[in-house]
């Protein structure tokens, strides 16, 4: 199999009785994990100091778990077990919906893996709008359950997602001229179904690499299984993140970190696995339409001072994630010569840095 491919199809997990080579870190976190004793705030979305809360949580973590949100537990469960019904599925069964380069739906090892020689413990299955095509490859007839449990979610998630953007907004003190770009009723999601299988020896794996997530806010469901998802916290440490049965996880994604001009920071995050169980969580990555430009508010931007990056909408964002990875967010910092104008509201130098990113892409 050749090494493009090699990083789109997983191992067959089932029965794997050791690491292979390939999927070997030689610094694997489980090694280098620290205990810690902070925990990820824990926010209660009918607290009447929601917002306050939320605002701290922004700024000091770049996550925190939300209780009282709206989804019912009953949700979670079905979809839980939806994703477990397909990654239970044989290898060949899966293999039938392999996600092509380029499209967001289909089975396969998530797209940031090619920037890794070693490869991680982990298979997914990603997904923009409705999978029917794709999943009646291997359930022709029983399609139906797996696409109204993910239809429903995403639905559910939806509202949710715009609920939690515009507490983030207020908490940040913008109204809704101030963030003209989002248009709640105009937004874009791509959802992810993760799976862990077990593994023989998770102190040579890797779940998921540390990496941030590009888009403005993700919810994390995580199955309540033992600790998988890690945060690096205020002190730099990595922090377990842990599962809470009816919480969800919100991390500050990488656009938000643009929207609020460094002030709320994109978490870095990973998951490591576990010899003991199967683990499954379902990211949903939300943010404005794709090819909406998206900017730092002037009422952020202090007198006399620099927007840090230039506008971008999601869709180029992610072509730069593709290349740059874990320095996307430098590569589209405006150079220190732009300043803001706030009298004209236009910013001067653009077209000069613009074209300095635009030769940074090409290395
Ligand atoms: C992701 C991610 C973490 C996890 O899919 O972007 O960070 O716990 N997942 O699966
Ligand atoms: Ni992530």
């Amino acid at each position: 199999m050749n090494r493009e491919l090699d990083h789109l199809v997983p191992m067959d997990f089932k029965n794997a009785d050791q690491v292979p080579d390939t999927h070997t870190w030689v610094d694997s976190p489980c090694i280098n994990s620290s205990s810690s004793d902070e925990s990820v705030p824990l926010i209660d979305l009918e607290d009447l100091q929601a917002v306050e809360k939320i605002k701290m949580a922004c700024e000091n973590w770049g996550v925190f778990q939300v209780i009282n949100h709206g989804i019912p537990v009953a949700l979670f469960a079905e979809i839980e077990n939806q994703a477990r019904r397909f990654f239970a599925l044989p290898r060949e069964q899966k293999l039938l919906t392999l996600r092509s380069p380029g499209s967001p739906t289909g089975y396969g090892i998530i797209p940031i893996s090619r920037v890794f020689n070693s490869l991680m413990w982990m298979e997914g299955f990603t997904m923009s709008g409705s999978p029917m095509e794709i999943v009646r490859r291997v359930w022709p007839q029983d399609y139906s359950p797996f696409c109204t449990a993910i239809d429903d979610y995403q639905e559910k998630l939806m509202g949710l997602a715009v609920k939690i953007t515009s507490l983030i907004f207020k908490s940040l003190g913008l109204s809704d001229e101030d963030v003209e770009w989002f248009n709640p009723k105009s937004t874009e999601a791509f959802l992810h179904l993760n799976s862990y299988p077990k593994c023989p020896d998770p102190t040579r794996a890797l779940g998921m690499v540390a990496h941030t997530d590009s888009s403005l806010i993700t919810l994390l469901y995580q199955s309540n299984t033992d600790r998988g998802l890690q945060v690096i916290g205020p002190n730099h440490n990595w922090v377990d993140v842990e599962p809470i049965s009816d919480a969800i996880v919100v991390n500050v994604s990488d656009l938000l970190q643009i929207t609020s001009n460094g002030r709320f920071k994109s978490v870095t995050h990973r998951a490591i696995v576990s010899e003991a169980h199967h683990r499954i969580s379902i990211p949903f990555f939300f943010g404005p339409k794709i090819d909406v430009n998206i900017s730092s508010p002037l009422k952020l931007i202090n007198d006399g001072d620099f927007s840090m990056y230039r506008p971008i909408s999601w869709k180029e964002y992610r072509e730069i994630k593709g290349v740059h990875f874990d320095k996307a967010l430098e590569a589209v910092r405006f150079n220190n010569s732009v300043v803001i104008e706030k009298d004209n509201a236009q910013t001067t130098g653009n077209e000069a840095s613009l074209g300095d990113n635009v030769e940074a892409l090409k290395v």
